[in-house]
């Protein structure tokens, strides 16, 4: 069963189109990352899937039906968009307090287990208008949570993270995933702070989706490979699948070649030499999917170097 269908969902500000035509899918236990720079679309979709604000076309559904007609569909997510929505001048434990009688959640117990879990705890009794914004987006992932949602819309909730509350996050939400078949949906604007939770990822840019990869797909994205610089591609290709018997690989651009089988670097090049194939430059290297991303949104380059294993 999918937990979000959109159709052709479209926002326009000013006669402008910021969201154009989006159709996405999120089934039970999915988490969909949603990647794209700034003022790509990504809140203006959240907000539309959430009926924040209206689509001037297109429509959304959720857990199969028409939420204009099934307001109650709602209280089977969390949400958490912007920090605008707390009361700053109430402490954590208030803030959490309040949404879960709105949520009409009896146990008091919830509110300390989910300041508990983004390691809120030692302030729940300091105001929000004290708080970092790494503090603020920690509280609102915890209310988001709250009352035990089956599906889950945070935007970009890694931001002003430090690294190691991030791998919390992260840990926190594979679990809701594994344990719960929660589905997530979460925007960010760096794909390295998502790209590991996300089962599937898609790419907005300009308002446009303009590409999904699932979870094989990011894999195959993220391939470790040998790159060569010669002198004579035709002569390499022809001694690395003869001789050596390399079946993976691909011939690039400037004489360049990229090898995905694993192989002995000076073996290689020892057999090079001997075909007379000159070997300018041999790098260990690794397809950089923040790379991939920002050659398909226009700018950066297709590769990354990692030094070698
Ligand atoms: N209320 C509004 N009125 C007019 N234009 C708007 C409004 N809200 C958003 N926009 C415009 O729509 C575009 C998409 O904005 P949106 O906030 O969805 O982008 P985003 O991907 O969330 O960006 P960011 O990474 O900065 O959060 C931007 O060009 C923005 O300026
Ligand atoms: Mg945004």
């Amino acid at each position: 069963m999918y937990v979000l269908r959109t159709f052709g969902l479209t926002k326009l500000y000013q006669n402008k189109q910021v969201v154009k035509n989006i159709d996405m899918t999120i089934k039970k236990g999915e988490i969909y990352g949603l990647i794209g720079r700034n003022g790509a679309g990504k809140t203006t979709t959240l907000k539309m899937i959430l009926h924040l604000i209206k689509p001037s076309r297109g429509k959304v559904e959720l857990f199969g039906k028409n939420p204009a007609k099934h307001q109650s569909i709602f209280e089977r997510i969390g949400s958490f968009i912007s920090a605008s929505t707390f009361y700053h001048n109430l402490t954590a434990e208030e803030n959490l307090e309040i949404h879960r009688r709105l949520m009409g959640i009896t146990s008091k117990k919830r509110t300390e287990e989910m300041l508990k879990k983004l390691n809120l705890f030692q302030y729940k009794d300091k105001k929000v208008e004290d708080f970092s914004i790494g503090m603020k987006q920690r509280l609102g992932i915890a209310r988001s949570m709250l009352h035990y949602p089956e599906f889950l819309i945070l935007d970009e909730p890694t931001n002003g993270l430090d690294p190691q509350v991030m791998k919390e996050l992260r840990q926190t939400l594979m679990k809701l995933v594994n344990n719960y078949e929660v589905a997530i949906l979460l925007s960010s604007h760096i794909l390295s702070e998502i790209d590991h939770l996300s089962s599937v990822l898609g790419i907005i840019h300009n308002g446009n989706l303009i590409e999904e990869l699932n979870y094989e797909a990011l894999q195959e994205k993220k391939k470790r490979y040998l790159q060569l610089s010669v002198n004579d591609v035709n002569k390499a290709s022809f001694i690395l699948e003869n001789e050596m018997e390399i079946s993976e690989y691909v011939v690039c651009n400037g004489g360049m070649i990229k090898i995905y089988n694993r192989v002995d670097a000076a073996k290689l090049n020892a057999r090079m030499v001997e075909g007379s194939v000159e070997v300018y430059e041999m790098i260990n290297a690794r397809d950089s999917l923040e790379n991939y991303f920002l050659s398909i949104t226009e700018e950066g380059d297709h590769l990354d170097y990692y030094p070698a294993d």
